[in-house]
């Protein structure tokens, strides 16, 4: 009887035994699953934390620019380096003020330029004016409002400050008589000349603009349509760092330049562009301003009217030097790099177009920074014989 008891009982135990193991299996395989599937879903986590990280590194992008001014009041002859700074997603500020990627544009680089990613306030502007400057970073961009402090202040501040010599600031009173000199020059037309076409209003309209021998003058105007179709970047130094369509030239036009600038600094002489390209409608732009701000014809002197620019053929350059800080300057002339243009701008293909003593025949006051290509030949013979292109043209070419 203690025996059949015993029995049992120990069927019990084993029975509970292999219960118990069961069990244990069962719990070690879920256990195993469990695992794999927390592996999973570890991977999956990771996966999230990845894309996480990758849509953080998006979120790095700068969301907005901050600048450290809004709007600047700035007299002539001053600079300014704002900061710029970028947002980004997770509210952080980065510094972009060095950021090779941050771009500048003046919307009037003939007041204030940007210059080594400094506002420069240059000697054309005039009290009040007031200019915007845009920053650019990839598709991001913010302005800031720059204005003219009073010249008449700025002379009683600094009286020792030099006058630019160029581009007098009082309307002389002649306008008559530039009128009368005109209509002089436009009854110049030669009938022999097929170089210009007559159109209904009697005006002169050059018709071998693609030449690169063209004259354009304040008689002979281009289509107002004319873009050069050949227009490149010479690889050579600007005064400012954006793009720009003013850094462009014709094709042969810009590789004469880059070999010109490289001479010039084999000899110790840096020349940097300015303003290359315009358009017909930039000319207008720049001519209805300077009457604006000078008067008629002292506009008409320095800035020629839409269509007889030179700038628009893609053929002219107006280049300057550190010493007189960028500028077109008449300066320019007796600095060692006016010098140095003067004397060997024709062995590149360019002359300097607009020669003091030669305003009464050019139509425009002395621009020692104004070069204009006609190819090597040509410019040799025009360097060679003293004579403006207007004279040699009506003396060699007709
Ligand atoms: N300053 C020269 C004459 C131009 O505007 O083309
Ligand atoms: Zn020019």
């Amino acid at each position: 009887m203690y025996k059949k008891i015993g029995k049992i009982v120990l069927i019990i135990g084993a029975l509970c035994l292999v219960f118990v193991l069961a069990i244990g299996f069962i719990k070690d395989r879920k256990n195993t699953n469990e695992v794999t599937a927390t592996g999973n879903s570890i991977k999956t986590k990771k996966d999230n934390n990845e894309q996480e990280n990758d849509s953080k590194e998006e979120d790095n992008s700068v969301k907005e620019l901050r600048i450290s001014e809004e709007n600047l009041s700035l007299k002539i002859g001053d600079k300014y380096n704002v900061e710029v700074k970028g947002l980004l997603a997770d509210g952080s500020l980065i510094d972009l003020t060095n950021d090779s990627k941050l771009l500048r544009h003046s919307d009037n680089e003939e007041k204030i330029s940007i210059i080594d990613g400094e506002i420069v306030v240059l000697d054309r502007a005039e009290a009040d004016d007031e200019v915007t400057i845009t920053y650019v970073y990839e598709n991001i961009s913010a302005t800031i409002n720059v204005k003219v402090e009073a010249t008449e202040e700025l002379k009683k501040e600094e009286p020792e400050k030099e006058e630019p010599k160029e581009e007098p600031k009082e309307e002389p009173k002649e306008e008559p008589k530039q009128e009368n000199n005109e209509s002089k020059q436009n009854n110049n037309y030669n009938s022999n000349d097929d170089t210009v076409m007559i159109d209904e209003d009697g005006k002169q309209v050059i018709t071998n603009q693609k030449d690169i021998h063209v004259l354009v003058n304040k008689q002979r105007n281009l289509p107002s349509d004319y873009v050069p179709d050949d227009l490149i970047q010479p690889d050579i130094k600007f005064s400012f760092t954006h793009e720009d369509p003013k850094r462009y030239l014709r094709e042969e036009a810009a590789h004469a330049l880059e070999r010109l600038v490289a001479q010039a600094k084999e000899e110790g002489i840096e020349i940097v562009g300015v303003s290359g390209y315009r358009s017909y409608k930039r000319q207008e732009t720049i001519f209805n301003y300077n009457v604006k701000k000078r008067g008629y014809e002292a506009a008409n002197k320095v800035s020629a009217k839409p269509g007889q620019s030179e700038h628009q053929t893609g053929l002219a350059i107006d280049v300057s030097c550190a010493g007189v800080n960028y500028k077109l300057q008449e300066k320019l002339g007796e600095l060692k790099e006016g010098k140095w243009l003067a004397e060997n701008a024709h062995k590149f293909g360019f002359i300097i177009r607009y020669e003091l003593g030669k305003e009464d025949i050019t139509g425009y006051q002395y621009e020692p920074w104004h070069i204009r290509y006609l190819g090597e030949d040509l410019a040799k013979d025009v360097y060679e014989k003293g004579l403006t292109y207007e004279e040699y043209f009506e003396q060699y070419m007709l």
